[in-house]
C-alpha cells in the first residue's frame, strides 16, 4: 500500500506540475512523467511533427519528460516568431547532453553575453579571412581540384562519395580555422570523419532525449549516449592538440586563422571580467565550426548527387547552361551565378527538397509571448519546423515535387520566394549560412562542368534518409564519367 500511495502521490504532482496554462497550445495527451517522449517516432520526427500539425494547428504543444515544448508550423508562423517576435525566442533551452558536453562554452547551445560575444567574433573573423569576398574563392575551388581527382579515380567503378566529400568540404572549414587542409588518406581526419556520422546518427536517437529528460540516470546507464560523449571528447582532443601547435608559433602580428584570432583575443582581454575569450570558449566555438560547417553541406552534397541521377535530364540542362556561361577552359567565379539562373534554382531546390535541418535547433522562450491565438510562457522549448514551410502548400506550387521552377519566373530568372528558410532566420539564423551558399554553389558548378552522375547499372538511386542531427541520404554507390 505504501507502493500505491508513492505511485499515486508522483502521478497527482506530475499532474500538478504540468497543467497547461491557460490558453497553452493544444495537443495530444501525455503520459504521466514521461510525457510525450513516445508520441513521436525520433526516426521520422519531422514527418510526425507534420501530422500532428494537421490534427492540432500550425501552433500546437508536446511535453518530453518534464519539459514543455511548442511546436511552430508554416512560413507565416515562423516568421512572426523567429523574426517579428525573434527577441523574445533568441535563446537555446539548456539541455543536460549539450552541457555535459559543451559545457555552456560553445556557440550554438549558448545564450546572454557568451553567445553574442563569440557569435559576432566568429562572424567577423570568418569574414576577414573571406567568407563572401573573393578570396576565398580560390581555396574552394583548388580543394574542388582535390576532390575530382579522386573521383576521377574511380570513373568506370562505382563508389560511395561520402567520405571523401566529407574530407573535400570539411577542408574549407580547417583552412579558415586551423589554417591547413588535410590529405584525404589521412588517418585521423578520416576517423573524425567516420565519428561525424556516427554521433550525428545518435544525436537523433531516443537515447539523447531519454538522456535530457533524465539526466541523473541515463549519466549513470551504459548505451549509445555513452558513445557520443565518448565520440565528442575525441573530437575536441584533436582540436587541442591543433590549438596547442597554435599556440607553440604564435605570432600576434600575422594571424594566419580563426584560432590564431582567437588567442590575440583571450590575450587582449586577460583581467576584462565580461570578456568570455579564454582556452575552453576557443576550443568549443572551434568544435561548434568544425562539425556544424562539414555534415551540413556535405549532406546537402550527397542530395544533390542522388537528386542528378533521379533527375538526368535537369542535369543535362544544368551542364548546358554551364557550358553556355562558362565554358569548359576554366573554372567558375562568382559572378557567374547571375547568368546561371537555372543552375541556381537547382542548387535552391535541392536544399529544400533535401531539408536537411528539419526540425532547425530548438529555441527558448525568454518571456511570456503571443503565437497564432494562443499565449506561450517564458521557458518553453519553441521547435521551429522548418519542414513545414518548405513545404508549405500556402507556398510553394507543388511542395513534394523536385522543380527547380519554383526558384525562376517566367521569364527563366532567378527568384527566392521568403519561404525558403533552410538555414532558418531571425536572430540566431545560421552562422555559416554565406559560406555553406559559396560551397554549394562552387562545388556543384564544378562537379556538373566536370562529370556526368549516374547510379550502376541496374540500380535506382534511393531517396530514403536517415534522421539523425542533419536529413542524411543513405549510403550509396555513384557512377561519375569525366565530360
Ligand atoms: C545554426 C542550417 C551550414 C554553423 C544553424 C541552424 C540551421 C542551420 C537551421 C539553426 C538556426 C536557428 O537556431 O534558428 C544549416 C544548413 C547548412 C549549414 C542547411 C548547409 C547547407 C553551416 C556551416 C557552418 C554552420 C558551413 C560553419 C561555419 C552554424 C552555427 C550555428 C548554426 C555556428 C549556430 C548559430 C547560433 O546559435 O547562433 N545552421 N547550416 N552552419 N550553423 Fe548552420
Amino acid at each position: 500500500s505504501l507502493l500505491l500511495f508513492v505511485a499515486v502521490f508522483i502521478i497527482t504532482a506530475d499532474f500538478i506540475k504540468n497543467y497547461r496554462p491557460a490558453n497553452f497550445p493544444p495537443g495530444p495527451w501525455a503520459l504521466p512523467i514521461l510525457g510525450n517522449i513516445f508520441t513521436v517516432n525520433h526516426k521520422k520526427a519531422h514527418e510526425n511533427l507534420m501530422q500532428l500539425a494537421a490534427k492540432y494547428g500550425d501552433v500546437y504543444s508536446l511535453r518530453m519528460g518534464q519539459m514543455w515544448m511548442v511546436v511552430l508550423n508554416r512560413f507565416e508562423i515562423l516568421r512572426e516568431a523567429l523574426v517579428t517576435q525573434g527577441d523574445s525566442i533568441v535563446d537555446r533551452p539548456r539541455l543536460p547532453l549539450q552541457e555535459d558536453i559543451f559545457h555552456a562554452r560553445n556557440i550554438i547551445f549558448n545564450n546572454g553575453n557568451h553567445w553574442k560575444q563569440q557569435r559576432r567574433f566568429a562572424l567577423s573573423t570568418l569574414r576577414y579571412f573571406g567568407i563572401g569576398k573573393k578570396s576565398l574563392e580560390p581555396v574552394i575551388l583548388d580543394e574542388f581540384t582535390h576532390c575530382a581527382k579522386v573521383f576521377s579515380s574511380y570513373e568506370g567503378n562505382p563508389f560511395n562519395p561520402h567520405l571523401i566529400i566529407n574530407n573535400a568540404i570539411s577542408n574549407i572549414i580547417c583552412s579558415l580555422v586551423f589554417g591547413r587542409r588535410f590529405e584525404y588518406d589521412d588517418k585521423r581526419l578520416t576517423r573524425l570523419m567516420k565519428m561525424f556520422d556516427e554521433v550525428f546518427e545518435i544525436q537523433g536517437s531516443i537515447w539523447v532525449k531519454l538522456y535530457n529528460s533524465f539526466p541523473l540516470l541515463m549519466r549513470r546507464l551504459p548505451g549509445p549516449h555513452q558513445t557520443a560523449l565518448h565520440i565528442w571528447n575525441e573530437i575536441r582532443k584533436f582540436i587541442e592538440e591543433e590549438v596547442k601547435v597554435h599556440k607553440l608559433n604564435w605570432d600576434p602580428s600575422n594571424s594566419r586563422d580563426y584560432i590564431d584570432c582567437f588567442l590575440n583575443e583571450i590575450h587582449m582581454n586577460k583581467g576584462r571580467p565580461d570578456s568570455t575569450f579564454d582556452e575552453e570558449t576557443l576550443s568549443m566555438c572551434v568544435l561548434d565550426l568544425f562539425v556544424a560547417g562539414t555534415e551540413t553541406t556535405s549532406t546537402t552534397m550527397r542530395w544533390a548527387f542522388l537528386y542528378m541521377t533521379k533527375y538526368p535530364e535537369i542535369q543535362e540542362k544544368v551542364q548546358a547552361e554551364i557550358d553556355r556561361v562558362i565554358g569548359q577552359s576554366r573554372q567558375p567565379t562568382m559572378e557567374d551565378r547571375a547568368n546561371l539562373p537555372y543552375t541556381d534554382a537547382v542548387i535552391h531546390e535541392i536544399q529544400r527538397m533535401g531539408n536537411i535541418v528539419p526540425l532547425s535547433l530548438p529555441h527558448m522562450t525568454n518571456k511570456e509571448l503571443q503565437l497564432g491565438g494562443y499565449t506561450v510562457p517564458k521557458g518553453v522549448i519553441i521547435i521551429p519546423n522548418l519542414t513545414s514551410a518548405l513545404f508549405d502548400t500556402n507556398e510553394w506550387e507543388a511542395p513534394f515535387t523536385f522543380n527547380p521552377g519554383h526558384f525562376l519566373n517566367k521569364d527563366g530568372q532567378f527568384v527566392k520566394p521568403t519561404a525558403f528558410i533552410p538555414f532558418s532566420a531571425g536572430k540566431r539564423v545560421c552562422l555559416g549560412e554565406n559560406l555553406a551558399k559559396m560551397e554549394l554553389f562552387f562545388f556543384f558548378t564544378s562537379f556538373m562542368q566536370r562529370f556526368t552522375f549516374s547510379m550502376p547499372a541496374g540500380v535506382k538511386p534511393l531517396m530514403e534518409y536517415r534522421l539523425g542531427a542533419t536529413l542524411a541520404p543513405r549510403q550509396y554507390d555513384i557512377c561519375v564519367t569525366r565530360r
